[in-house]
C-alpha cells in the first residue's frame, strides 16, 4: 500500500521534470514572416539574460536544401562563428541573439532556427518561417472579346505583374462574383469563363490579385454585341440595318415614286408626241427624247 503511493508519487515527479525537458519547448509554433523582396529582414531573438547562456545557434533549413548552420556564438567566451557566405550580409546582436538579414532574395526562403543553450542545460528552440514577397506591379485582363454576342461564352484571364506568391479572386460590380451555373473559375482563379451570356451578366468584372504584402486589380467591362451588329455581311444585309421595316418602306417609296413618275411622264407624253410629230415629224425622236426635256421645251 505505503509501496504504491510511492511509485505514484514517483511518476508524478517524474511527470513534473518532463515539463521542464528540453522537448517540451521544442514545440512552439513557428512564426511566419513575409519579407519584401531585397529589403532588410530583422528575425527576433530572447529577452533571456544572455549571463545565463551557454551557446546560441543560428540555422536555416532552405527550401529543398540541407540545414545550414549561419552562426555560432558563446557569451561566456564571447567566440563568434559566422558562416562565409552570410558574413557579408547579417548582423548578430550580443545581448538578444537577433539576427538581421540584408539584401533578402527569394533563395533566402525557408525555416530559421534559434537554439538558445542555457547553462542549466535546457534549450529554447525559437522557429520562424521566411516567405519572400515580390510586390505586384500592376494587373491585366485579357480575352478574345469585350462585346460577345448573347448566348456566346467568354473567358476573361487574368494576370498580376512581377509579383508573386499571388491569388485571385472576382468581383462584378463591386460584390463577390456569385458563382453560379454559367460562371467557372479554373483551379487557382486566374480566369473566369461565362457560359451562354445573357443580358443579365452585362456590368463591370474585376480581377484582384494579391500576396501577402500587395495587391492590385483590374476592371473589365462585359457588353452584350448588339443583335443588330454590323460584324458580318450577313446580318448586315439581311438583319442587320435598315432590318426588314426599313427596306419594305424604302422599296414602297421607291415603288410609289417610280408611279407618279409613270403617271405624269405618260401625261406629259401624249402632249409632247403631239408636238414632236407636228414640229419634226419623227416619231423616233419622240421616243429618244426624254418626257421632262420635251415638257420644257413646250414652255
Ligand atoms: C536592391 O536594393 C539596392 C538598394 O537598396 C539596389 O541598389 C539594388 O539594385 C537592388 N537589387 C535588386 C535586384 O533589386
Ligand atoms: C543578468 O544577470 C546578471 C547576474 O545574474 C545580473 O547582474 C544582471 O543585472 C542581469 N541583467 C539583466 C538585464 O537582467
Ligand atoms: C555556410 O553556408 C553555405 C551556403 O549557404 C553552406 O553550403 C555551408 O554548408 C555553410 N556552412 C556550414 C558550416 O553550415
Ligand atoms: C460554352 O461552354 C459550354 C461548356 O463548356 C459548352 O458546352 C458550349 O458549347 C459553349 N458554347 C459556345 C457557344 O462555345
Ligand atoms: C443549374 O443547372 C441545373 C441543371 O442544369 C438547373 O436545374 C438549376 O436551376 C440551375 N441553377 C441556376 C441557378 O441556374
Ligand atoms: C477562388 O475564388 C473562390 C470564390 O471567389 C474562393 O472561395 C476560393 O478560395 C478561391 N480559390 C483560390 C485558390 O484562390
Amino acid at each position: 500500500m505505503h509501496q504504491k503511493t510511492l511509485h505514484e508519487m514517483l511518476f508524478a515527479l517524474l511527470l513534473c521534470l518532463a515539463c521542464l525537458l528540453p522537448e517540451v519547448t521544442m514545440d512552439q509554433k513557428t512564426k511566419e514572416v513575409y519579407c519584401r523582396f531585397n529589403t532588410t529582414i530583422l528575425l527576433m531573438g530572447t529577452n533571456l539574460n544572455a549571463s545565463s547562456v551557454f551557446n546560441v545557434e543560428w540555422r536555416t533549413q532552405l527550401k529543398g536544401r540541407e540545414k545550414v548552420s549561419i552562426l555560432t556564438y558563446s557569451p561566456g567566451s564571447n567566440n563568434i562563428y559566422i558562416n562565409e557566405s552570410y558574413r557579408k550580409r547579417v548582423v548578430f546582436s550580443h545581448t538578444s541573439f537577433s539576427l538581421t538579414i540584408h539584401y533578402v532574395t527569394l533563395s533566402d526562403e525557408g525555416i530559421y532556427t534559434l537554439t538558445i543553450q542555457l547553462l542549466n542545460k535546457q534549450q529554447q528552440i525559437d522557429r520562424t518561417r521566411v516567405t519572400v514577397i515580390i510586390p505586384i506591379l500592376n494587373v491585366q485582363i485579357t480575352s478574345e472579346t469585350s462585346a460577345p454576342h448573347q448566348g456566346k461564352n467568354i473567358t476573361l484571364n487574368c494576370l498580376g505583374t512581377a509579383g508573386n506568391a499571388m491569388s485571385y479572386s472576382w468581383q462584378k460590380c463591386n460584390q463577390p462574383l456569385p458563382i453560379g451555373n454559367r460562371t467557372i473559375l479554373s483551379k487557382e482563379n486566374a480566369s473566369l469563363t461565362l457560359i451562354n451570356i445573357q443580358q443579365s451578366d452585362i456590368g463591370t468584372y474585376r480581377c484582384v490579385a494579391q500576396n501577402a504584402l500587395s495587391s492590385g486589380h483590374k476592371d473589365f467591362i462585359l457588353q452584350l454585341c448588339a443583335e443588330t451588329g454590323v460584324s458580318s455581311w450577313r446580318s448586315c444585309g439581311i438583319y442587320g440595318y435598315p432590318g426588314y421595316l426599313g427596306y419594305a418602306i424604302v422599296l414602297f417609296y421607291i415603288f410609289s415614286l417610280v408611279k407618279r413618275t409613270r403617271k405624269s411622264s405618260s401625261k406629259d407624253q401624249s402632249d409632247t408626241i403631239y408636238e414632236n410629230i407636228a414640229l419634226e415629224n419623227t416619231p423616233t425622236t419622240s421616243k429618244r427624247v426624254p418626257p421632262v426635256c420635251i415638257r420644257h421645251i413646250k414652255k
